[in-house]
């Protein structure tokens, strides 16, 4: 298992999902909204997978789906994939986008290097949202954090022309290091005066944050735009793949 497969909740006992997948079977999700990893290797593009062709955004650990069918209902402009590592997270997300009646969600259960490496196209993503990814507080343990230099790195390759990132974390040094990583990247531009904000005006929030916000907690979060300049040759045709998790992508 990979070490980026563990769940965290802050104050709260880690619950790993090697040891979730021990006690718990793994459910098969049969939601006409989860598309498995085959059907989108038979999709390059993802132009069959959504109901209407629209602009693709992308959440990453969307968790149980609270904060994107918020999202997606107010922008139905786009088109949403989201995907989790956790199963049981996936199927309640699925159940959520049904119950909602959304056409423009589609989830899949993929490890998010993965999914960008293999199956999105560079330059296709208009807006990603990560919110609250897990923090890794122990100082030894940072360098798992998804959300670093390498990664952002990786991301920008897929991002559209002017395409826009929202990051949000109950962790401030996390959502610090992230803007300070966004900065020494050519093109990416802060959307807001601060480093970091407090709020963001008419962003969902999800359980998970609304947890830590009700105890009285800050989440912090960041909303960068990649510079249209971009368009003009300066992303890569082609992704560059990392051979492992963790190696240095000079995107
Ligand atoms: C702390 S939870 C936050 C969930 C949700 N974003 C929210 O705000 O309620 C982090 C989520 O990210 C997922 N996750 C962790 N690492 C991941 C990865 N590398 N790729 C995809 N999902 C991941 C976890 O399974 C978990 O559901």
């Amino acid at each position: 298992m990979h070490p980026q497969s563990m769940v965290f909740c802050r104050r709260f006992t880690p619950l790993f999902s090697c040891e979730r997948q021990m006690t718990q079977r793994m459910i098969e999700i049969t939601s006409p909204v989860f598309i498995p990893e085959e059907r989108l290797a038979a999709d390059p593009g993802l132009t069959r997978l959504f109901g209407a062709e629209r602009p693709l955004a992308l959440e990453i650990g969307c968790g149980i789906g609270d904060f994107l069918i918020q999202m997606a209902s107010r922008r139905p402009e786009l088109n949403f994939l989201a995907t989790d590592i956790y199963n049981k997270g996936c199927l309640k997300t699925c159940r959520k986008v049904e119950a909602a009646g959304l056409d423009n969600v589609r989830v899949v259960r993929l490890e998010a290097r993965h999914l960008l490496e293999h199956h999105l196209s560079p330059g296709s993503l208009a807006a990603v949202f990560i919110n609250c990814p897990d923090p890794w507080p122990k100082k030894r343990h940072r360098r798992r954090r998804l959300v670093n230099a390498d990664f952002l790195a990786l991301l920008r390759q897929f991002m559209a022309p002017g395409g826009e990132l929202y990051f949000s974390s109950d962790f401030e040094d996390y959502t610090a290091d992230v803007a300070a990583a966004l900065a020494t990247l050519p093109l990416w531009h802060n959307c807001h005066p601060l480093p970091y904000l407090p709020a963001l005006e008419s962003y969902p929030i999800s359980k998970y944050m609304r947890r830590f916000l009700d105890q009285g907690e800050t989440i912090h979060f960041l909303h960068w735009r990649l510079e249209p300049a971009a368009a003009e040759g300066e992303l890569t045709a082609e992704p560059t793949v990392l051979p492992a998790w963790g190696r240095a992508v000079h995107g």
